[in-house]
């Protein structure tokens, strides 16, 4: 039996497997340009925009948990609510060094988009309902989903600086492996199609907008960057590249969150994942 198997925590609410709870240790070397991705600014900035979204974004669904905690009776979403929360507080921290190992000098407009983004955040916190916050992380984490799904499907960090590829692989696995919990958690409080899909929505136009703002104003700040990958007529290319994978292993995997049958549970944890997971615990510094 290995390691992991001796150690796997206990499951558990429907059928998943284990979530692990790693301390990783990246180390970020200062200064990383920020086109991460080589050739392609735009995939780099989106990507750094979903890294400066996740240090806020992601303690707020902690603080969603905690509460939502008060409500869970059943042991075994109380374990999957505690290693949801204790994964997304690894996931940011590790962002957060990330964030400041960038060499983002040449964006002045990214700290006050930051600042209303946290603002926002707190907001929520306070003001709106349980049901709204679990919704809205139950949509975070469905588009998550979808989109670690395709990035592992089409091997999209090939090429991409290989310490912000580590710290991407990672945190992929691990939403993979919390896939099923927030939704669990909003069935077990509240349940209801409706609210779940429109506020789950609203979640994923609130954080796109952040992230297409970040990379709209990074691509304007610094032309540059598109000019050394082939001006307008390389960003076409890249677009007419991208957008069949997106239309056929993206968007069904997206839609298919929005139907009243969907339940993260029935997407498979495979076997490419479960190896990954391994490699993972292995890499980590502890893990439980
Ligand atoms: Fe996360
Ligand atoms: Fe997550």
């Amino acid at each position: 039996m290995s390691a992991a198997a001796e150690t796997a925590p206990k499951r558990v609410h429907g059928s998943h497997q284990p979530i692990y709870v790693r301390q990783m240790d990246f180390d970020f070397p200062q200064g990383i340009d920020p086109v991460v991705v080589e050739g392609d600014p735009e995939q780099s900035y989106l990507m750094i925009g979903l890294s400066l979204l996740l240090p806020y974004l992601e303690p707020y669904l902690i603080r969603t948990m905690k509460e939502a905690k008060k409500h869970i009776n059943d042991p075994h979403l109380r374990d999957d609510l505690e290693r949801f929360s204790a994964q997304e507080g690894q996931h940011y921290k590790q962002h957060i060094k990330l964030n400041e190992a960038l060499n983002l000098e040449a964006f002045p407009k990214l700290p006050e988009m930051e600042a209303k983004l946290d603002a926002d955040y707190r907001r929520f916190s306070k003001e709106k309902s349980l049901r709204f916050n679990l919704a809205y992380a139950e949509g975070f984490e469905a588009l998550t989903t979808a989109s670690a799904r395709f990035t592992f499907e089409r091997g999209a960090t090939a090429g991409t600086h290989p310490a912000v590829a580590a710290l991407y692989n990672w945190h992929l696995v691990e939403e993979l492996e919390h896939r099923t919990v927030a939704f669990d958690i909003y069935d077990d409080i509240y349940g209801g199609y409706w609210h779940r899909l429109v506020f789950g929505l609203y979640a994923q136009w609130h954080m796109g907008s952040f992230i297409y703002n970040v990379t709209k104003h990074m691509l304007e700040a610094d032309p540059d960057a598109v000019e050394r990958c082939g001006g307008a007529e390389g960003k076409k290319a890249r677009q007419r590249a991208e957008w069949p994978q997106i239309r056929k292993l993206f968007l069904p995997k997206l839609l298919k969150t929005y139907s009243p049958r969907y339940t993260p549970h029935d997407i498979p944890f495979e076997h490419d994942l479960e190896m990954m997971a391994g490699e993972l615990n292995e890499a980590a510094r502890s893990f439980r």
